[in-house]
């Protein structure tokens, strides 16, 4: 019998092969039954599953105490296949403003697809009984929120909602399991832009959502039907970016600790809103839910208007002028100007951005190098 080409002379290779085939020949017509069947674990085609696909789910599944985790090609399709999966026409969807701004243009189909839909802001979770209806069937949050960092107690949202039977879902890429674990928290699913620090490079696009096991074959189905399947060389990469996952995660928070403590003390910076600070409104919640530090997400103001915070952005050297976080490089942005650009003008000063608010994605770079660099570009404000 040839040997399989994997494993020459019984030798495992030391990473995850990338497995490029769409389809599998079949050993047989009873191989094929079986697989049908869901008698044996079987690969036939890429939209169904790929073997290096399902090696980083599995990895994934662990770093969030998961029993299973879905992989897909984005973090919206993650939220999306969601949303498609246990939202139906007339059901009630609660949502926080500060979420990933696609997230609204989302919810433009949905409601569209007759749910319907309300914006809560995070400073109004702990009233959140008062905004549940008879149909509410899910409430989806972001903690630290996109991107003004405040923090929602995971577990208050988790009783409420599950006592009038709605399902909680938290998108953890701004805290990353790293530093939080919503299931542990009570929450029913997990959601993941893989695109940001699990993979951590800037180079790959991908998402994922864990759960229970019966989650994951209801989101399997979905993501069959609708072809969100993740590519197996974007699979491989983030394999690659877990590798080194718990190292990143680790500078990256200590970095963010310092820098937001160097930038509270500067009279030209306002509103430094890091959940590890202790003036941070939620740091007691922080503390509670959080573990190893607080991530590597901060948001801030910088001097008086617009303007300023452009001159400080374009002064920066070290840090880069880019969307996206989680990533080596630390990223910087004007969330008014970018993430936000799918929501409406007058929505995106709504619940508390400014003009001037920028959202900081602390790197892997030495932080006094980081504090150099943010020194330097405050000058530039006279
Ligand atoms: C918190 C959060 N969730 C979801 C997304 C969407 O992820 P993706 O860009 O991988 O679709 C983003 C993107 O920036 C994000 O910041």
């Amino acid at each position: 019998m040839a040997s399989d080409p994997l494993t020459p002379y019984g030798n495992r290779p030391m990473v995850t092969p990338i497995v490029n085939a769409v389809n599998y020949e079949y050993l047989s017509f009873e191989v094929l039954r079986q697989i049908t069947d869901g008698e044996i674990d079987g690969y036939t085609y890429h939209r169904d599953d790929n073997p290096t696909v399902r090696e980083v789910e599995k990895k994934a599944a662990r770093m969030e105490s998961a029993e299973d985790c879905i992989v897909c090609t984005s973090g919206m399709a993650a939220c999306t296949m969601v949303y498609f999966t246990y939202l139906r026409a007339g059901d009630h969807l609660i949502i926080f403003h500060d979420t990933y701004g696609a997230n609204y243009k989302v919810s433009l189909i949905l409601e569209r697809l007759g749910v319907e839909i309300t914006w809560l802001d995070a400073d109004d979770a702990n009233r959140i009984e008062g905004y549940f209806r008879g149909n509410t069937r899910m409430v989806f949050l972001e903690t630290p929120t996109n991107p003004l960092c405040k923090i929602i107690d995971i577990a208050f949202i988790c009783e409420k909602a599950h006592r009038i039977g709605a399902m909680v879902v938290v998108d953890n890429t701004f805290a990353t399991p790293y530093h939080q674990n919503p299931l542990k928290l009570g929450a029913d699913l997990v959601v993941h832009s893989a695109t940001k620090a699990l993979g951590g490079h800037n180079d790959l696009m991908a998402g994922a959502i864990a759960g229970l096991k019966e989650h994951y074959n209801k989101l399997w189905f979905t993501r069959q039907a609708i072809g969100t399947t993740l590519d197996a060389y974007s699979a491989f990469l983030l394999d690659r970016g877990l590798k080194t996952f718990d190292l990143r995660a680790e500078a990256m928070a200590r970095g963010a600790e310092t820098v937001a403590k160097f930038l509270v003390e500067n009279s030209k910076i306002s509103r430094v809103s890091y959940p590890g600070l202790s003036s941070h409104p939620n740091h007691t919640v922080a503390v509670r839910q959080m573990f190893r530090g607080f991530g590597n997400m901060l948001a801030f103001d910088v001097g008086e208007n617009e303007e300023d915070a452009k001159r400080f952005i374009a002064a920066l050297k070290t840090i880069r002028h880019a969307v996206s976080l989680g990533a080596t490089e630390s990223l910087i942005c004007i969330p008014y100007l970018t993430t936000m650009l799918y929501l409406p003008p007058e929505r995106r000063t709504s619940f508390g951005v400014k003009k001037n608010t920028v959202r900081l994605s602390v790197g892997i770079e030495p932080p006094e190098r980081l504090e150099a660099d943010l020194k330097q570009a405050l000058l530039s404000l006279g």
